[in-house]
């Protein structure tokens, strides 16, 4: 028989004699002729409650289920008489895979997320990591759907690359050489990185923008969304070594239309997994963030604020807040900057732009006052940052400025040189994390929490 998910079983307009459930013991009580079996399999955050009756060949058996154990319900779906809960399965026969040994790290009560994190194989057992993950695979899903609908072509843009496209240093060098002898033919360097497997230095890429530019300036209106890294050495809870970036480019766009998109954007997403994760959501409302209704909803109604980084500045100085680090014209917002702006002073999604040209990457289009760039941050009350974009430099001439400025060897990259001398146009584009999303969507405080195997500095178990 065809296994059925309990997430569509609970969606039954009718009664049906039968169907067969594959999934996990969560609870078990007992009756006097009959036991009640909550059986989970993961498709949705409730199970449903199987009735076993003593007349089941295997009784004996069933009543030694412990939470954890592995289930194939055979039976018929009906009313359950139950509160809270709309239908039941009456066992015919439970055929048992495994019974978890009373040594099942999982057993039903609440765990700390730290106390999870150590047995992060077993933790999307839990209510509350499945949640995460599901509604982690809708906003995916729904991410290239929206890129999609409105024609944009998905471009898959290498893992493994030859330049650092934030310029911040913040990269894994990838190479096939064993430790100790990358020195053998002597100390020169160069010649060490030509005997490397693709005979000069590599890594893994932070962002897959200079590539899709590459791609927009072609098919007009492209995404990649892929995993991306970095060697930040921060143990903070909105970082990771491995995360996952959405970023769409865009040809003939500025930064006022990348904002107004990345603002639909983030709008979309929110609104959807509103919609469609309605319970999973619901558990991080409870049990979470009691706020997250509150700020979702915000998200969806108001429109964003958006100020320039001079004004930020400026009110950040106004407030006669001590922040930790010093604010100052010039100077990045440090996340306790950004959490203030959106926090403390307007209470929701703040758009900051034109930032000084001196804290930002050589490919960001340089202002008319030629002290700002027009780049372009959207950052949340309780993480900072979710989304970094800008318009970039087409100008070949002020590119070759900009990449010498940042101490850059426009020799390395003469093919993105290339794009600005044949057909440039203005354009634009944004990367947003993907795991500071999910944070957003939960009121998930830890980065950890919201990707399957966090991989942060010193610690890649599982
Ligand atoms: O602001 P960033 O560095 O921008 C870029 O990489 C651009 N090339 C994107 C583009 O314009 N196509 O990174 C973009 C976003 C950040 O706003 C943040 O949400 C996320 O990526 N991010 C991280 N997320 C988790 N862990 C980290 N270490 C992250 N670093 C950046
Ligand atoms: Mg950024």
């Amino acid at each position: 028989m065809r296994k059925t998910k309990i997430k569509e079983l609970l969606l039954s307009d009718r009664e049906k004699s039968a169907v067969q459930i594959r999934g996990w013991v969560r609870t078990r009580r007992d009756s006097k002729s009959f036991s009640f079996v909550e059986i989970n399999d993961g498709s949705c955050l409730s199970g449903i409650q199987v009735i076993a009756e003593d007349h089941l060949d295997n009784y004996e058996e069933i009543r030694r289920l412990t939470t954890g154990s592995a289930v194939a319900v055979t039976g018929g779906l009906r009313p359950s008489p139950g509160k809270g809960q709309k239908w039941e399965v009456l066992a015919s026969r439970i055929h048992i895979y495994q019974i978890a040994p009373d040594a099942y790290p999982l057993q039903k009560k609440r765990h700390t997320d730290e106390f999870l994190r150590t047995i992060g194989h077993l933790r999307p057992r839990t209510n509350k990591y499945g949640a995460v993950f599901r509604i982690r695979s809708e906003a995916a899903h729904e991410i290239h759907r929206f890129f999609q609908e409105r024609n944009f072509v998905y471009v898959h843009t290498p893992i493994l690359t030859g330049s650092d496209c934030e310029g911040a240093g913040e990269l894994f060098r990838v190479t096939t050489m064993e430790p100790g002898n990358e020195n053998q033919a002597g100390n020169d360097t160069a010649d060490v990185y030509a005997r490397d497997f693709f005979g000069r230095k590599t890594f893994l890429t932070v962002s897959g923008q200079l590539e899709a530019e590459m791609f927009a300036l072609a098919m007009g209106d492209v995404y990649t969304f892929g995993p991306t890294f970095r060697a930040e050495n921060s143990n903070t809870s909105r970082h990771a070594s491995e995360f996952w970036m959405v970023e769409p480019e865009m040809a003939f766009c500025d930064l006022t239309e990348n904002m107004d998109f990345s603002e639909e954007f983030v709008r979309h997403l929110i609104l959807h997994v509103m919609r469609r994760c309605e319970d999973d959501i619901g558990l991080f409302a409870r049990f979470v963030d009691t706020s997250l209704i509150e700020t979702l909803n915000t998200i969806v109604e108001k429109p964003f604020v958006r100020i320039a980084y001079n004004e930020a500045i400026d009110m950040l100085q106004k407030s006669g807040t001590d922040f930790n680090y010093p604010v100052s014209l010039g100077k990045d917002l440090q996340t306790e900057h950004e959490r203030y702006l959106a926090e403390t002073v307007f209470r929701q999604p703040v758009i900051v732009y034109d930032y000084p040209r001196q804290i930002k990457p050589f490919y960001m289009r340089l202002n008319d006052d030629e002290k700002t760039v027009a780049a372009m941050d959207i950052i949340v009350p309780r993480i900072g940052e979710i989304i970094g974009g800008s318009q970039r430099e087409e100008r070949a001439d002020m590119l070759e400025m900009r990449m010498a400025e940042t101490n850059l060897d426009a020799s390395q990259y003469w093919w993105y040189m290339d794009s600005r001398r044949y057909g440039s146009v203005p354009h634009s584009g944004f990367g947003m994390g993907f795991e500071r999303f999910i944070m957003l969507a939960t009121g998930v405080a830890n980065i950890r929490d919201v990707i399957p195997f966090p991989r942060t500095p010193g610690n890649i178990e599982f």
